[in-house]
């Protein structure tokens, strides 16, 4: 048997650390819960990317009666901004959730699914995506979205 670690490299940000691209865009996240449709879960999550050629998309969760059909926030700002801007590649993307009259300290990571389409993403426009997570205790910052994904199913992996 063969064993081998996996790390990630994270840096947390205080919120006077965050360069101000990064801090516009924390904030876009952060207002961008006010615009979760989350009757059912109450749990209010924002989502904001930024283009290459510099323009911030925003989304939020939107869900449903039928629970599966609901989207999470990463997904809608990410779907949004490629049917807009096909040829822009996202340089960051700021995710900040809302419960209970509050953004968590801790924050929160984005689900496997949205995982797998940040990933897509990287791979469509061959660059890095930044991933800024924030809470109040700080903003957790990936370089790409492989620290979050070490494992990694892409197009190339249907062709070996
Ligand atoms: N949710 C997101 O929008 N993003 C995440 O990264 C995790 C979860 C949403 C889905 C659902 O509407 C609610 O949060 C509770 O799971």
């Amino acid at each position: 048997m063969e064993k081998y670690e996996i790390k990630s490299m994270v840096c947390v940000f205080q919120d006077n650390e965050l360069c101000a691209q990064d801090s516009e865009l924390v904030e876009a996240a952060k207002r961008a819960t006010e615009n979760s449709y989350s009757p059912y879960s109450e749990f209010k999550v924002g989502a904001a990317l930024r283009l290459q050629n510099g323009v911030v998309v925003t989304g939020s969760n939107q869900e449903n009666a039928s629970y599966p059909l609901g989207l999470c926030a990463e997904r809608t700002a990410i779907f949004h901004a490629q049917h807009m801007y096909p040829d822009q590649p996202i340089v960051a993307l700021a995710i900040a959730a809302f419960a209970n009259g509050h953004f968590y300290p801790e924050p929160i990571s984005p689900c496997g699914a949205c995982r797998q389409v940040m990933l897509e993403v990287e791979n469509r426009y061959q660059q890095p995506m930044r991933v800024l997570l924030y809470g109040t205790s700080g903003t957790h910052v990936v370089d790409t979205v492989k620290e979050l994904l070490p494992f990694q199913f892409i197009s190339e992996s249907l062709k070996k």
